[in-house]
């Protein structure tokens, strides 16, 4: 028999600090990324000016140099060098903190191609200044186009290499970050197309006058005259103020690299305690087993070895759908702090139940996450559709617990909510991998939907797999809790298909994307007739059509408020 521990017993101890310390972690988490994204956005203002200067090569070297002024004025003023260096330090740093931040067990490549890039760019990019702006600073150096030009395609074609390759990865870089932050933005759907045009064409013309600026200055280079005057040392410099900046660019690489290896060490010494502080073991309700450091918080856990898992408020201890059930190994468990406490009691959680994002077990421990996770309606990709509303062909799908009332009956109210729950996280398991999404949890059902991102045809067919899918994980839960559980849990499922608006609902402060419309009425009221059909499931003829399968029979039945019948298919029975 599992044990379980009270609340009572684990509020025992005294309430730990470490909680609180979490959410303020969370804010500054929130603070880093808000500055990493206003430097990130001078530096693109920086990127975009300098690159449009250097698609002026496509009309005339005298153009690129007309630009450079303007850049130059906008630029380079007191204010525009305080802030584009500012923003390069701050931005360099963060990414140093990122680097020493990042777990990379739960990386999305995206991500990893961001940060390697990020930290590319500096190495490539301090020659570039180095010849620019500190020859200007250290040696009153004035280079033009002209010189940078003559640099990269006559004097050091590989710097020149370098130095286009360092064009495309901060330009990469930098639509990135702007991807990452854009897409969450209600109307990145509509701007998309046009965004993307010009994060192509930008460097591309960027890049053609780059060469374009090269041929002109190839030609020019013939003439002697042409080159005593544009190398003369007031540009380029004398030998010996070429090996001064050398020396300060080698320096400058030298302490970029310095602290690159600074930041690996650290992470080096921060795995070594946490080896020392030792590792416990999770184990999950599907079987799954996990190792990590001690004390490292159960959602971290989970989200390092991809276990999906409820998080609304990203961890911040404020939503509760983190919510776990601590099953086994409780005893040696931290109490909960002032954060995780207050959430408990709002909720009136049951015995042995914590957050997950705020409780850090330093012991083994069995834990069975209480909510199932996040549906995925908040996805960039629907955002816009959304917003708007649209008429789209879904199928609905009501999963409905049977005998909750009974259950409730017999049981205490905890277990119940717990039943409940794990019905519902097999269920919206179950959706999920054949397609579709949790849309609603309604008490002790469910409302998913399928074709908000396919094909009516495949919309079908996912969803009729979802009844087997869902049928198998209710009987490998009945097999789980049967002894707990007097009664086999029991269920009914109403399909249909046809147009409904799908979008948010709701008003400013609480709306949620759904589906409404006589479809979804008609799929509830076929899942009210599986109690009196006796069966499992009923799914309407729309969806075998949609699907271009053959039910195996078909049979009419009055719904209520419709006046026609409704065709259908029954499927097992109870
Ligand atoms: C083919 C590629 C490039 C060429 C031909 C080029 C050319 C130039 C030129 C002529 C300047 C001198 C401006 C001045 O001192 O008045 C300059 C400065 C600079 N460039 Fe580039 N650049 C290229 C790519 C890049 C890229 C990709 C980045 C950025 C991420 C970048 C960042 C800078 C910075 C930070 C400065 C110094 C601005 C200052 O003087 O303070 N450049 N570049
Ligand atoms: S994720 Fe919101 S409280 Fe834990």
């Amino acid at each position: 028999m599992v044990r379980t521990a009270s609340i009572a017993t684990l509020r025992s101890a005294d309430a730990g600090a470490q909680p609180r310390s979490a959410t303020q972690a969370a804010r500054i988490r929130l603070n880093l990324r808000r500055l990493r994204l206003a430097s990130g956005l001078v530096l693109f203002g920086y990127v975009l000016t300098h690159l449009l200067n250097h698609a002026l090569g496509n009309i005339s070297l005298d153009a690129m140099e007309d630009g450079l002024d303007v850049v130059t004025a906008v630029w380079l003023n007191p204010v525009g060098l305080t802030l584009l260096y500012g923003a390069l330090v701050l931005h360099l740093l963060l990414g140093l903190q990122a680097l020493y931040a990042a777990r990379f067990f739960h990386w999305r490549p995206s991500e990893a191609l961001q940060l390697v890039s990020g930290l590319l760019i500096p190495t490539l990019l301090i020659s570039h200044i180095t010849a620019t702006r500190i020859s200007f600073v250290t040696e009153g150096l004035d280079k033009g186009y002209a010189q940078e030009l003559y640099a990269f395609w006559i004097a050091s074609p590989t710097l020149g290499l370098l130095q286009v390759t360092v064009l495309v990865l901060a330009w990469i870089h930098g639509c990135m970050g702007l991807y990452f932050w854009l897409r969450l933005k209600p109307a990145f759907g509509r701007m998309a197309p046009w965004l993307l045009a010009l994060a192509v064409l930008v460097p591309v013309l960027s890049l053609l006058g780059f060469a374009q600026g090269g041929r002109m200055i190839l030609t020019l280079a013939q003439d002697p005259a042409w080159r005593a005057v544009a190398l003369q040392p007031v540009h380029v410099g004398l030998p010996d103020q070429v090996a001064r900046l050398a020396a300060i660019r080698d320096g400058l690489l030298g302490t970029y690299a310095g602290l690159v290896a600074a930041v690996v060490a650290a992470r080096g010494v921060r795995t070594l305690a946490e080896v020392k502080r030792g590792t416990i073991r999770l184990s999950y309700p599907d079987g799954r087993v996990v190792r990590v450091p001690r004390g490292t918080s159960v959602l971290e856990a989970s989200r390092r070895n991809r276990i999906p898992h409820a998080s609304v408020c990203g961890g911040r201890g404020r939503c509760s759908t983190c919510r776990i059930r601590v099953t086994d190994g409780s005893d040696g468990a931290p109490s909960p702090g002032r954060t995780e406490r207050s959430v408990l009691e709002r909720i009136a959680a049951g015995p042995g139940v914590r957050l997950a994002c705020q409780f850090r077990p330093e012991t083994d421990m069995a834990v069975v996450p209480l909510l199932p996770p996040q549906p995925r309606m908040r996805q960039a990709d629907l955002l816009d559709r959304a917003q708007s509303g649209e008429e789209r062909f879904i199928v609905a799908m009501f999963v409905d617990l049977r005998g909750s009332t009974r259950l409730a009956e017999e049981r205490l109210p905890y277990d119940t909510v717990f039943i409940i729950n794990r019905f519902l996280g097999a269920v919206g398991d179950a959706v999920r991998e054949a397609g579709g999404s949790t849309n609603q949890f309604l008490g002790d059902g469910l409302l998913a939907l399928f074709g908000l991102e396919t094909e009516p045809g495949q919309a079908a067919q996912d969803a009729l797999r979802a009844i087997d899918l869902i049928a198998d994980a209710v009987d490998t839960l009945n097999r789980l809790l049967a002894a707990d559980l007097e009664h086999t849990l029991r269920y009914g499922i109403g399909v249909h298909a046809g147009l409904a608006i799908v979008g948010e609902m709701g008003d400013a402060t609480d709306a949620r994307f759904t589906a409404l419309g006589d479809t979804v009425n008609v799929a509830a009221r076929l899942q009210g007739l599986t109690k009196t059909l006796g069966c499992v499931a009923v799914v309407s003829e729309a969806v075998y059509q949609a699907a271009r399968v053959a039910p195996a029979q078909i049979r009419d039945v009055a719904v209520d408020g419709r006046s026609e019948a409704v065709r259908v298919n029954t499927l097992g029975r109870l």
